[in-house]
């Protein structure tokens, strides 16, 4: 297996426990972890998984030795999950954003430790590279990029920088792009963690480039459908937009205003299903301790029917 550690295993098994197993659906796969510890706690379940990325085909083969014929993989996008005949799921897990396998290999181009293309896609045999996203988007894309997907405060100097530098080879790589960044970025903003200045800008270019928050947006109304009477959709997410897009969903399954200014009138709200976290759940100090990349989870559940 590879080396993700699971986030929140205990918190994303006690809801798929509820229905004893049955049919789970696994839409981010990535190194396996939540999807082997569902199939090890709960001996009636059978999984189907998908991750868009092919490398999760491969961690998935161990696997289907180990639990003969209860775990299918697709190497597909979950956006395409209208596209799948099966439904009436017991569980629905999305893991959101990206697996350690895709951070650790060097050559995928996610991370600026080390000089590689830079690539960034989660499935590499479709759509644009993050140096052709830098090379072609527009302005307005690339500012969406750095100040709203990558909470980055110099996104425009940073944004002018990049479209300066188009044609010139400093797009192509990581560290090239990482260098640009540090001349419009100062080494840590002002009352906030000590992190390294291209560590914004590359996460804001990297949920660009995989269209990370479209795909959720589409995708939820999907899976809640796919759901069994009784069922629970899980969503763990790192970011405060993702955050927020699965809240506002969720809200709006349960019949709640979605936000503030929700102009919908009560009486034309359905209640469709039944919010499982009020507040969204977080990591223990333990578990940050133990898995740093877990810092910023937050995990929403909702189960599919009113009164259950
Ligand atoms: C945080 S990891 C999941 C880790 C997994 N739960 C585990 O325990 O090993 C997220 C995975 O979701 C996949 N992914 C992200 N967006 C996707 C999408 N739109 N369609 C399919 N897979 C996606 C990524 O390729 C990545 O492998």
């Amino acid at each position: 297996m590879t080396g993700h550690i699971p986030v929140l295993l205990e918190e994303v098994l006690a809801f798929f426990s509820r229905m004893h197993g049955g049919a789970c659906l696994d839409l981010t796969f990535g190194g396996g972890g939540h999807t082997q510890a569902i199939l090890e706690h709960l001996p009636d379940a059978t999984v189907l998984a998908m991750d868009q990325d092919p490398v999760a085909a491969r961690n998935a083969a161990s696997l289907q030795e180990n639990f003969s014929g209860r775990l299918r993989f697709e190497a597909r996008n979950f956006a395409d999950l209208e596209n799948i005949q099966e439904s009436g799921f017991t569980g629905v897990l999305m893991d959101l954003g990206v697996s350690s396998f895709q951070l650790d290999d060097v050559s995928r181009g996610f991370s600026f430790r080390e000089d590689a293309p830079l690539d960034m896609r989660m499935n590499p045999q479709q759509g644009q590279t993050a140096a052709e996203f830098l090379e072609k988007g527009s302005l307005r894309e690339i500012e969406t990029a750095l100040r709203d997907y990558g909470e980055e405060p110099r996104w425009r100097a940073i944004a002018r920088a990049i479209i300066e530098a188009r044609g010139k080879g400093l797009l192509q790589r990581t560290a090239s792009l990482a260098a640009l960044v540090e001349q419009h970025a100062p080494r840590t903003a002002p009352g906030r963690r000590r992190i390294h200045p291209a560590t914004r800008t590359f996460q804001g270019i990297r949920i660009a480039v995989n269209r990370e928050l479209e795909c959720l947006q589409d995708t939820l109304p999907v899976a809640f459908k796919k759901l069994a009477p009784g069922g629970v959709l899980v969503v763990i997410s790192f970011h405060s937009l993702e955050d927020r897009i699965v809240k506002r969903f969720f809200r709006k399954i349960a019949g709640l205003s979605q936000h503030k200014n929700d102009p919908q009138p009560q009486q034309e709200r359905q209640i469709l299903g039944n919010l499982l976290t009020k507040k969204p759940i977080v990591p223990s100090p333990d578990e940050i301790k133990q898995n740093p990349r877990s810092r910023s989870a937050k995990l929403r559940a909702i189960c599919k029917g009113r009164d259950l």
